[in-house]
């Protein structure tokens, strides 16, 4: 009998677990109403008498060690559920972060500004509320200039809090006059940024879109370096390697030209996007006028330089095939998550 209790000793004492049902088990297989405690019990009677007392001692001891493991164990079950309400099951693995992703505004505008950093030019920006001068007088551009009327202006009211002559920037020119101001020759920089036109809009234009202007002033700066520049640019953005310039008219360039690129006739979309031409124009450019120069203060006869300025939204769709340029505004995540893998 003594030797039976002793094994069940060593049973009760190693019994470990954390499962509800598996403590309900070990405390109706020993403590329970038909359990081996209450069946030694039950045999105690035909124990011999001088056995009694030992066997009655190890039969109590082995009924309170076993209410006690229940206990203890119930009470680490409880524990380890208090801390799971509060951190979840720490083993679970984690769930998956949800990345965003870049605006493709932004992602075209990193891509122009460092293929153009890479040739030396730096970045600046410039305020969006903009007044006359920088905008419009400083670029050649005087106050009832008919050519005023190419960009349609948002003007901000006079008032006693404004008393210039304000508006939303039209362009990033005005950060160029800015920087000519602030800076001596040799220059070399670009400036993205956004600009406002009062224009109806439509899946071709919009009243607010991104800009990047280039700007770079030295001695004996040609036009054949603005080509040059442009070419470097257009290979490397959309791997095209032929354009043309097409003579314009910008009030602060002289000469002007379009810049147009050879897309290709390839495929059907290729025919469309370009009007069965092949070309697809990109942007302005031009020699800056030297009026302009002297506008900034620089010394017109010493030195040259040449200017180009990009839509950001008309390249992002040019290279992403958008078909609609309010869509970049729209924020909707299934369009905005296709450039998840675009840096
Ligand atoms: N500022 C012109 C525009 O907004 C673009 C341009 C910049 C053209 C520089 C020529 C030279 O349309």
């Amino acid at each position: 009998m003594l030797d039976k209790i002793n094994k069940y000793m060593g049973e009760v004492a190693q019994f470990n677990s954390l499962k509800v049902d598996e403590i309900e088990s070990f405390r109706i297989k020993f403590i329970g109403s038909k359990g081996i405690v209450k069946t030694l019990f039950g045999e105690f009677k035909d124990v011999p008498n001088e056995q009694k007392k030992a066997v009655g001692q190890a039969l109590n001891e082995l009924k309170n060690t076993a209410i006690e493991k229940v206990k203890i164990s119930i009470e680490a079950l409880e524990s380890e559920q208090a801390e799971k309400g509060i951190y979840g099951d720490l083993t679970r693995p984690g769930a998956p972060v949800e990345l965003g992703s870049r605006h493709p505004i932004s992602i075209v505008k990193n891509k122009i500004t460092s293929i153009f950093s890479r040739i030396g030019f730096t970045v600046s920006e410039g305020p969006e509320i903009e007044d006359d001068w920088h905008n419009f007088t400083a670029l050649n551009l005087p106050e009832y200039h008919p050519a005023r009327d190419m960009q349609d202006t948002f003007f901000i009211e006079k008032s006693e809090d404004v008393e210039k002559d304000m508006l939303l920037r039209t362009h990033t020119s005005s950060v160029q006059v800015r920087y000519m101001n602030e800076h001596k020759p040799p220059i070399r920089t670009i400036s993205p940024g956004r600009v406002f036109r009062n224009e109806d809009i439509s899946a071709r234009s919009h009243c607010i879109f991104h800009q990047v202007e280039g700007l770079y002033i030295d001695t004996d700066v040609s036009f054949a370096d603005l080509k040059q520049t442009l070419l470097y640019f257009t290979k490397e953005l959309f791997g095209k390697s032929k354009i043309r310039l097409r003579p314009s008219y910008f009030p602060f360039t002289e000469p002007s030209a379009e810049v147009d690129i050879y897309w290709g006739l390839e495929t059907e979309t290729d025919y469309r996007i370009t009007k069965g031409t092949g070309w697809l124009e990109i942007m302005g450019c031009g020699m800056v006028d030297p009026n302009v120069l002297k506008n900034a203060g620089i010394d017109s006869e010493k030195y040259t330089g040449f200017a180009f300025g990009m839509g950001i939204e008309r390249i992002a769709m040019l290279l992403y095939q958008i078909p609609d340029i309010r869509m970049f505004y729209e924020n909707d995540v299934k369009f905005l998550e296709q450039f998840k893998a675009v840096q």
